[in-house]
């Protein structure tokens, strides 16, 4: 048995920015009603890199990052639920794009849960000693799943990759996760695949991949899934908000964020948030948070972070983090 650590994180995004004015152009929305009602100010949208390119080039910044060289990874998984091609999954592309030629590689579904349920699996084989030195990558273009028309909700969310790496280690670096997934709503958060298509069936091909979504329902979920997840970790590990350094949440909209933080009194500032830049990344999210609080240098040795993560299923995440 082994422990494990976060090693190194790492983001990419695509460099086109879009403006809530740029949205403006092509919505009935404004400025004024996405930054009050969401806290997204602008976002990425790739013209040109899909979801396996900002994979591989955060899985670069994460490797840099944490000084492991590609060929010592030996397990690689990518949540996504925007690919690029179905075969082969983003994992084995990320694989040759940096040269892990020891790891074994697969994609995992679970919406914008997804990094989450990717460091619970990495996780469980390095303490169980099969893999010692994991990558993992939650990466997204949702511009590809986004209805352009529908101002309910292409202004939410924007493209981009987040990745981490993860090693066997002395210190235990991540105590305590959580993942879990509720199917009694899945219908309220929904981006539909491919439908039926061959000589033998009546069903016509569906093309409109569109992501649906019922926002009020999601936000209630959501607020009520990050206190619980909050609270949890902080029963089962024997320890109060004020031991917590960062709560890192999904980055869907500063208002849920907000609201769990009131709860919270006295501590809203331990909630990290850059929703504003890159709007809602879906699985990306908690990653790209991570590699930018990296960068501003606010991750220090010893601190202990709260990751909780949410979305489509509806699923969930959470973890205590020691870095
Ligand atoms: O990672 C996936 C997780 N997703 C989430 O966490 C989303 C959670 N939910 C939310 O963030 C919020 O529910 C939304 C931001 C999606 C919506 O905010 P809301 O305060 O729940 O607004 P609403 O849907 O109730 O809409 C209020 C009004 C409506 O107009 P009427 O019917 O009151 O006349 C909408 O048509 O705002 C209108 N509206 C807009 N107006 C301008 C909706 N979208 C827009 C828009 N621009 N983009």
């Amino acid at each position: 048995m082994s422990f494990v650590r976060v090693s190194g994180v790492g983001s990419y995004v695509p460099n086109k920015v879009v403006t809530n004015d740029d949205l403006s152009k092509i919505v009935d929305t404004s400025d004024e009603w996405i930054s009050s009602r969401t806290g997204i100010k602008k976002r990425r949208i790739a013209t040109s890199e899909n979801t396996s390119d900002l994979a591989g080039k955060a899985a670069l910044k994460a490797l840099k990052n944490s000084a492991v060289k590609a060929e010592e990874i030996d397990l690689i998984i990518v949540a996504t639920t925007t690919s690029d091609s179905f075969i082969p999954s983003m994992a084995c592309k990320v694989q040759r794009e940096i040269g892990a030629k020891n790891a074994v590689s697969f994609d995992i579904a679970a919406a914008c849960s997804g990094l989450m349920y990717a460091m619970s699996i990495a996780r469980t084989y390095i303490i169980a000693g099969i893999y010692k030195k994991a990558l993992v990558i939650g990466s997204e273009v949702l511009s590809k799943v986004l209805n352009w028309e529908d101002r309910n909700t292409c202004v939410l969310f924007g493209d981009g990759a987040g990745a981490m790496i993860l090693e066997a280690s002395d210190l235990d670096g991540i105590p305590f996760m959580d993942i879990g997934s509720d199917p009694t709503k899945y219908e309220v958060l929904t981006s539909n695949g491919l439908a039926l298509s061959n000589p033998f069936t009546e069903c016509k091909a569906d093309a409109a991949h569109y992501v649906e979504m019922n926002g009020k329902e999601v936000f209630k979920f959501a607020v009520n899934i990050i206190e619980k997840s909050i609270n949890d970790i902080l029963e089962k590990e024997n320890l109060t908000i004020e031991d917590i350094d960062y709560i890192v949440c999904h980055q869907a909209n500063y208002r849920i964020i907000d609201y769990v933080a009131k709860s919270f009194k006295g501590h809203r500032e331990k909630f990290y948030m850059n929703l504003d830049e890159y709007g809602n990344t879906s699985s990306a999210t908690i990653g790209i948070a991570l590699d930018n609080m990296n960068d501003l240098g606010l991750l220090k040795k010893g601190q202990k972070i709260i990751l909780v993560g949410f979305g489509g299923g509806l699923t969930w995440g959470s973890a205590l983090v020691n870095w």
